[in-house]
């Protein structure tokens, strides 16, 4: 089993690290975890903590047509999905909502999410899976936004190509303040993606602050994730396979990478080089595209194997302007291990 070999490797990186060597800020030994409660942009930001549906109605859907009713006004509602759902049109959600899965079956099929034009979502504990031809979530000119402990899956395929599925989680459109932690995103060739076009440089720039930490990706090709124009900090994720390039900060996008561990076959973990691969839209790029640079600061120590790193521009993002807790880096495979995706909150 892949899990297995990932531990495997994942003790093979607990004996090379000397203890001493490990980052961390705060010890927390009564938890492994620490907490599962929101960190970052989505909490802390100048326009205010996501809350989702808050103190709001509660409602739970258990099939298509409900779930799009409940979900598309701005009134604040807590949505519950039980079961699996096949949507019979894309789902799209306004300001003021929290989509919570019951259970660890929770799941929606057929089509994905649009978070448009909202503020104040959050999408948690469920699993979205095998959407064709689009995203799926896509978060497009909305603030607020946490997307937490859910997974992510369709199919890592060579005859499939890279645009059978679009993006797993896209951020797009000047969207901003949106914390992205403990999913699990596996088999799939174009991960996420922040800031869909090199044009859109007047609507996106000075945007796109997400934070990124304790997500789990396995079997990926590109977009682990890829930003333009935007702030990102991304740490404590761990990468197992990620085939070709994982982290790329391009189109003077900044990130501060830190405490993250890659393991298994993956060419390039981090690079600010601004060519958008040829690997990453063979079909309608095939000698890539290029962009200009982004830029890149490595924070706490991250493990990066044998994969390649390629930083030709430092940034000025040193620090994320809030507070969180790493993990230490040789506990980071176990952790995240065990308290990825859903059915663990
Ligand atoms: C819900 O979201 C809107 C933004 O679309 C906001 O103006 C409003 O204050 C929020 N709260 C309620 C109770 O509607
Ligand atoms: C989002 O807002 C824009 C501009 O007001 C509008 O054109 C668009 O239709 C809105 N999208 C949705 C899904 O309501
Ligand atoms: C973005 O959403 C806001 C509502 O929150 C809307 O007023 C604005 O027109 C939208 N902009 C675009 C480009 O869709
Ligand atoms: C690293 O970036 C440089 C540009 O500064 C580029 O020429 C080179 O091909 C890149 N290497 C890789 C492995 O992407």
């Amino acid at each position: 089993m892949k899990v297995f070999a990932a531990l495997f490797t994942c003790l093979a990186l607990a004996t090379a690290l000397p203890a001493n060597e490990a980052p961390g800020e705060e010890k927390h030994p009564k938890s492994k975890f620490g907490s599962f409660d929101l960190v970052g942009y989505a909490k802390d930001n100048p326009i205010g903590k996501t809350t989702g549906g808050g103190s709001g109605e509660k409602v739970t859907v258990r099939d298509g047509a409900a779930l799009l009713a409940a979900a598309s006004d701005s009134k604040p509602r807590t949505i519950y999905v039980e079961g699996r759902i096949d949507l019979p049109s894309r789902l799209r959600v306004g300001s003021n909502k929290s989509i919570l899965g019951i259970g660890k079956t929770a799941e929606i099929r057929q089509n994905g999410m649009t978070i448009v034009n909202a503020t104040n979502v959050i999408v948690r504990n469920l699993a979205i899976r095998f959407i064709v031809d689009n995203d799926g979530i896509t978060v497009q000119n909305s603030t607020r936004v946490w997307i937490d402990h859910n997974e992510f899956e369709s199919e890592f395929s060579q005859e499939l190509g890279p645009d059978y599925y679009d993006g797993q989680l896209d951020t797009v459109r000047g969207s901003d303040w949106v914390t992205i932690s403990w999913n699990y995103f596996h088999d799939h060739w174009k991960s996420n993606l922040i800031g869909n076009s090199d044009v859109l440089r007047d609507v996106d720039f000075g945007k796109l602050h997400l934070t990124y930490h304790h997500n789990y990706w396995r079997n990926c090709g590109t977009r682990g994730p890829s930003g333009r124009f935007g702030h990102q900090h991304i740490y404590n994720n761990l990468y197992v396979d990620y085939r070709y390039q994982a982290i790329q900060s391009r189109s003077d996008n900044q990130m501060l990478v830190e405490a993250n561990a890659f393991f298994g076959n993956t060419r390039t973990a981090a690079t600010t080089y601004g060519l958008v691969i040829p690997e990453d839209s063979p079909n309608t790029s095939p000698e890539g595209d290029f962009e200009i640079d982004g830029y890149m600061n490595l924070g706490a120590k991250n493990y990066f194997g044998d994969a390649a790193v390629n930083i030709t521009h430092i940034g000025d993002f040193k620090k994320a302007p809030y507070k969180y807790r790493l993990t230490d880096l040789y506990e980071l495979p176990f952790t995240v291990l065990a308290g990825v995706g859903v059915g663990k909150i």
